[in-house]
């Protein structure tokens, strides 16, 4: 973790003129549109992207009310950093208990504290600089089979294909073994329908509904079933083979607690489950938005193929091509900008807080959406632009700080943003290198929102360069 310069706690921030003129936290407005009993709640549900953007306009922190239940969104970059930096806030509220209830509750994306602190020690070796060079061979062969399992002229479902690419690139780097041939298949089917359903389960709170035997339960409940079945069967599968690659599961099985003991099934169980979904979801709806750029911005898609062909020539593209594919790289930060599949974050406060000059009761939930910040025309020029040029570093600086954090900030922050950086440059030129796209009839590229965000059903189809 690195604690940078925001400092979250300071009471009167000179930054913030609010705080300037209140030395006494004040309570934040609430936001306009409410109605009685449901308050904030339709205006969220019907377009929770735009509603959440408009939100800057009526202040740093706004509050929300869904039936009798406030919740505080923060709106600008440098909050967002000190909301993320600052220790009297924790994973918690609706979506982590939701995550929890369902994934497990022992994986690192769901633990506070010491227990967090412990796991991200067991796990971040895997995802250190110097260890992503070892998965480039893996990288590159499913960059490139993906590449080949576009037929020329045939439609090519981007939704069910870039979860495949996503999940078994996750599972062959981290969780080494045979087992992702089938268990590719089978994982991803699971994911889908236990993301859905969790989605549904979140923003449509009918607890006692979702216990009925009806047949999107049953298809629920057994997708559920055989996630948590398939994870057992990697575990097994690992022990038994006495195998102990240098990889993440082995990192977990080996691992003790603060007593020096080896830590429980459960836990190794429900991180296997939390690393599985966590890099499935969010890769996959990240490459199915680069596959959109590059059939919507052909212009891009050119570019794209120039570098790569600049500087890999006749041969396949390989890993150690990746740190001098700028412009490529550059292309995915740009749809990663503006499309951010993580779309919105929440934490809870610990203890009674301020932040930016407003006051946070204690156990209040907060939240803020990537989406928001890093579409605001406060922060970008032509803000929805697609800019790849923006990232040059003669331009990045005009960018405020905090203003461009996909893979989060702090404590929490994602493990795997080199490793996913990587991977995604990887696909880019490796598609982009072979085909040019275009979506075919009947493709919906515009957002789901999700737990995730990304393309409704997108289909495209590939004609050789
Ligand atoms: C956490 C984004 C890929 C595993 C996070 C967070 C974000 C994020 C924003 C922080 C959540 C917060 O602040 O509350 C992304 C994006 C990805 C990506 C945009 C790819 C485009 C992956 C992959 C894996 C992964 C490939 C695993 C293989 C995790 C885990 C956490 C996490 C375990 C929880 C960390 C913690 O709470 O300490 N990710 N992620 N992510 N991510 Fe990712």
């Amino acid at each position: 973790m690195t604690v940078e310069s925001v400092n979250p706690v300071n009471p009167v921030n000179p930054a913030n003129p609010v705080a300037a003129q209140h030395p006494e936290p004040v309570e934040p407005p609430l936001a306009a549109g409410g109605v009685p009993v449901l308050g904030h709640g339709r205006q969220l549900v019907r377009d929770p992207l735009g509603f959440l953007a408009r939100l800057r306009d009526e202040g740093d922190v706004v509050r929300l009310r869904f039936g009798p239940k406030t919740v505080y969104a923060v709106t600008t970059p440098a909050l967002t950093g000190a909301l993320a930096l600052n220790p009297n806030f924790e994973v918690a509220g609706p979506l982590w208990e939701s995550l929890r209830g369902l994934l497990g509750g022992e994986g690192v994306a769901t633990a506070n504290g010491p227990r967090h602190r412990r796991q991200r020690r067991t796990v971040q070796p895997a995802f250190r600089l110097g260890a992503i060079p070892a998965y480039g061979p893996v990288m590159e062969e499913e960059a490139r089979d993906l590449a080949a399992r576009m037929a020329s002229g045939e439609p090519f479902d981007c939704t069910s294909e870039s979860f495949r690419v996503a999940v078994r690139t996750a599972a062959r780097c981290l969780l080494r073994g045979e087992y992702m041939d089938q268990g590719a298949e089978r994982l991803c089917a699971a994911l889908a329908v236990v993301f859905r359903g969790m989605y549904r389960r979140m923003v449509v709170p009918a607890g006692p509904l979702y216990r009925l035997p009806l047949p999107a339960n049953r298809r629920f409940n057994r997708a559920l079933a055989d996630l948590h079945a398939l994870v057992d069967e990697i575990v097994a599968e690992r022990r038994a083979s006495g195998h102990r690659p240098d990889d993440l599961l082995t990192a977990l099985l080996e691992a003790v607690d603060d007593d020096g003991a080896p830590i429980s099934e459960q836990e190794i169980h429900d991180q296997v489950v939390a690393f599985l979904t966590a890099g499935g979801e969010t890769v996959g709806a990240t490459v199915m938005w680069l596959l959109e750029v590059l059939a919507e911005q052909p212009e891009h898609a050119d570019k794209v193929c120039a570098e790569v062909e600049a500087v890999v020539g006749d041969r396949p593209v390989v890993f150690a091509d990746v740190r001098k594919l700028s412009h490529t790289n550059n292309v995915v930060v740009e749809a990663m900008r503006l499309r951010p599949v993580v779309w919105i974050l929440a934490r809870r406060a610990v203890a009674g807080t301020e932040l930016g000059g407003y006051r946070i009761p204690a156990g209040a939930d907060i939240v803020y959406s990537p989406y928001a910040i890093q579409r605001d025309p406060r922060s970008y020029e032509r803000h929805l632009e697609f800019d790849p040029d923006r990232w040059l570093p003669e331009r990045v600086g005009d960018i405020p700080k905090y203003a461009m954090r996909p893979f989060g900030v702090g404590n929490r922050k994602c493990p795997s943003d080199h490793f996913s950086m990587a991977f995604l440059t990887l696909v880019t030129a490796s598609v982009a290198r072979r085909w040019r796209l275009e979506q075919v009839p009947g493709s919906d590229a515009t957002h789901r929102v999700g737990i995730t965000l990304r393309p409704q059903r997108l289909t495209v189809r590939a004609t050789p360069r």
